[in-house]
């Protein structure tokens, strides 16, 4: 029968939804939540499983122990037209339990629905303790051969490639939190390298809160939420943080970043990445160097101001995951460099006076330059969330041949705390068999059995030496490339619970930080502290923070003390003399404008075809235009993306007015409080609110035709970012050239100079 043959049926599903893609002359906005668009019917006719979406990437397939399988991704997915049991016996219903007659009772013999109910009931595994919000993604990583001379790591040879997994997060909110408060963001890059996996476990920032691994808990039970009422949810503005970090003072200096705008980041794709501590390589002639790596974004390093990352929490708490995602699918793949900071192993691991086993100091890139190494490029999003992003397990002991660890007490720790929790987050010892765990390395370790073993080892030796397999197996000589424990002397010392006496400098690199920002990102600096300590319930942690503020910076405490209602004290130690380091700063350079999202604001009126060109105008520019107008649907023959209701300023980098719209009919206070007291306006006012804040949030603004008289009435006319013009065409060409130093930045007035 016809209707049963899945590869004809699959085929016309398939061919028909390609019909559809075709039919568009313009390239697709990215979000679509499947590869084929749906029927308004429910689909009768069985066919196969319909294909990823094609920017949609999996694990490769690995046998548990690492080698190639052959087999298709597709594979691993759900095979058949036919729903089945977890065994694959065919089943017809699947909506209605087994009952003796139609009004029952449920009969204990339902198998199915057993099956069903308890798998069920078992789908959530424990979150992550810290890191829990994350959004992975697969890439490939390109190394220059620039790191030759300093490491022996096989990967880093020139114009190797290696596959890769990326999994960005929050730190401290729960799974289901938002995406842009203000906290620390991982960056964990797992590379498949085929002389064992590397992972590089690093944060986007350089610095770390603690000094020494067993403060984590401390650190981490004063940033959760309180443990009586559990709240507030992934966020610092609260007591016990600020009363831990202000007693615990080798904190200011994270704790600065975290202020700064670094702890809000725009994407993903525009944050820097830091492995903090320092890491040891190895040369193939054996010699040493300390190194710091970096991963340095394409984009520029580019944040949201706090009204946009506030708002963002309510109006699209998946707005990091979604920006990562959507960039992948319309071709935007995000990209940074791999580069290193290069210091000589000598035996103080000191470099210009800085103790490089200290996590909580940078060296400044103004003297020691960040030497790229390597590109990596996302360019696949995972095929299920769960499977990759969830189970995926990074380690900082993960290291091939040519990459070593070095004393910092803090790296020492973590050595030992992800395989602890991965034992319990991801049930027993046999996760480094998950898929997107799997080496693409041979596998032979002698591990054997514990829950959920998928290898099937042969033989009857797992143990060395041994004669009954032949001796397998057998340890690496020198030429095997084996993983060699770099012999570092260690310090005749007595044994004891102490940091070196270097380690006691909290503040002065905080300052350094802060001397290092652009008036403007030392407002938002002073906005952010006095948010959040304004958000403390009790003064003696705010006036304890307040002296933590004035042996760093005066103006800084003074600025703080001033929105607190509280007086400045004085510093109780000398005020560090240092350098500032301009590269600290993400003011002041122009960068690419790849996959930022233009927002249009169009009527029914608006000239088609002049925006049909600059919407393709905007897609060969790499970035997404989103049309907004007073209705759903279609504008002629184009789809609209939000209407006035639905859109909201924060989901644009930048602004363009095709139209004066009047206001749409569901302009009334009752339907949408953002339309506030409609009935007189001659625009509907939602469009206005969106042109105050795209204002607000210095962002590019551009009009031509009657969209000038939106500017006009929103007071926006003639100011700094502002662009008005004949031609939809010339009106975008200017707002691109002001996209690319990601704000307006003239537009925010600055108080310090
Ligand atoms: C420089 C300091 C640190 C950095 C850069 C860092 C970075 C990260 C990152 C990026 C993740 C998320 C991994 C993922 O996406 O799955 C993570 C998770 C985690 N980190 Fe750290 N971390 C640091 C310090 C520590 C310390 C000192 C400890 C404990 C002593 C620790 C314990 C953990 C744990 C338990 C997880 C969850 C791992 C899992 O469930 O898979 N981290 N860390």
């Amino acid at each position: 029968m016809e209707s049963r043959n899945p590869a004809k049926a699959v085929k016309d599903v398939v061919e028909s939804a390609a019909e559809k893609v075709t039919e568009a002359l313009t390239p697709q906005v990215p979000g679509a939540p499947g590869s084929a668009p749906p029927s308004l019917a429910e689909p009768t006719t069985p066919h196969d499983p319909l294909p990823p979406k094609p920017e949609q990437g999996t694990p490769q397939t690995r046998t548990p122990t690492g080698a190639k399988t052959g087999t298709p991704a597709k594979a691993k997915g759900q095979q058949g037209a036919f729903l089945t049991t977890a065994q694959g016996a065919r089943l017809r219903d699947t909506d209605h339990s087994l009952k003796a007659g139609p009004r029952g009772p449920v009969l204990l013999q339902d198998h199915h629905l057993r099956e069903k109910i308890t798998h069920f009931d078992h789908e959530r595994i424990p979150e992550r303790v810290v890191h829990a919000r994350g959004a992975g993604a697969h890439g490939i990583f390109t190394a220059y051969g620039t790191a030759e001379n300093v490491t022996r790591a096989g990967f880093l040879r020139k114009g190797r490639e290696t596959e890769v997994f990326v999994r960005f997060s929050t730190v401290l909110g729960s799974r289901g939190s938002a995406d842009t408060v203000r906290d620390t963001r991982g960056f964990a890059t797992k590379f498949y390298t085929d002389e064992g996996t590397f992972d590089l476990v690093a944060n986007n920032m350089p610095v770390f809160f603690i000094q020494d691994a067993i403060k984590f808990p401390d650190i981490i039970h004063a940033a959760k939420p309180h443990p009586d009422r559990e709240i507030p949810q992934a966020q610092s503005a609260h007591d016990t943080f600020w009363d831990f970090v202000s007693l615990h003072t080798e904190a200011q200096h994270h704790t600065m970043w975290n202020m700064s705008d670094r702890g809000i980041p725009r994407s993903y794709r525009t944050m820097e990445g830091f492995g903090v501590h320092t890491f040891r390589l190895v040369n193939a002639a054996g010699e040493t160097a300390l190194v710091k790596f970096h991963w340095k974004p394409k984009l520029g390093v580019h944040s949201l101001v706090w009204e946009e990352a506030q708002l963002l929490n309510g109006i699209d708490p998946d707005f990091h995951r979604r920006d990562l995602y959507d960039a992948i699918e319309a071709g935007a793949f995000p990209e940074w460099e791999l580069g290193i900071q290069v210091f000589p192993d000598t035996p103080e691991e000191t470099f210009a006076g800085i103790d490089l086993l200290d996590p909580t100091k940078i060296v400044p890139e103004e003297l020691a330059p960040v030497q790229p190494i390597g590109k990596l490029v996302l360019n696949r999003t995972p095929t299920n969330f769960f499977a990759e992003t969830e189970q995926v397990a990074f380690h900082v002991g993960h290291l091939p041949p040519g990459i070593d660890v070095t004393n910092d007490p803090l790296l020492q720790g973590r050595l030992f705390s992800y395989v602890d929790t991965q034992l319990t987050r991801l049930a027993g010892p046999n996760f480094p068999q998950i898929p997107i765990n799997r080496p693409h390395a041979a596998v032979n370790d002698m591990l054997r059995d514990g829950f959920h073993q998928q290898a099937i080892h042969a033989g009857v030796a797992p143990y060395r030496p041994n004669s009954l397999d032949g001796g397998n197996p057998f340890p690496a000589g020198v030429d095997d490339h084996p993983f060699i424990d770099v012999p570092v002397q260690v310090a005749q010392a007595p044994k004891i619970r102490q940091s070196p006496a270097s380690f006691d400098d909290h503040f002065s690199q905080a300052r350094l930080f802060w001397l290092s920002m652009s008036p403007v990102e030392q407002e938002h600096i002073i906005r952010a502290y006095t948010f959040e300590l304004g958000k403390c319930y009790h003064q003696a942690i705010k006036e304890r923070q307040l002296q933590c503020l004035a042996n760093i910076d005066p103006v800084l405490c003074a600025q703080v003390a001033t929105g607190l209602g509280l007086p400045a004290p004085k510093p109780t130690i000398p005020l560090a003399e240092v350098e500032p380091s301009p590269a600290l700063s993400q003011v002041g350079r122009q960068w690419p404008v790849d996959g930022r999202t233009v927002g249009i604001v169009v009527t029914d009126d608006s000239d088609l075809d002049t925006i049909h060109h600059v919407r393709r105008a905007v897609f060969a520019a790499d970035m997404v235009p989103l049309l907004i107008a007073g209705h759903g649907g279609m504008i002629g023959d184009l789809p609209v993306q939000r209407t006035f209701a639905t859109g909201r300023s924060v989901e644009f980098d930048a602004l363009l007015l095709a139209a004066a719209p009047p206001p749409a009919p569901d302009a009334l206070p009752a339907r949408d409080a953002k339309a506030g007291a409609a009935n007189s306006a001659t625009i509907d006012p939602r469009v206005l609110l969106l042109v105050e804040e795209v204002w607000r949030h210095a962002k590019a603004i551009g009009a031509w035709g009657t969209g000038v008289t939106v500017l006009d009435q929103a007071g926006a006319t003639g100011s700094p970012g502002v662009v008005t013009g004949d031609s939809g065409d010339d009106v975008f060409d200017s707002l691109r050239q002001l996209m690319t130093q990601h704000r307006v930045w003239e537009r925010f007035p600055a108080s310090l100079s």
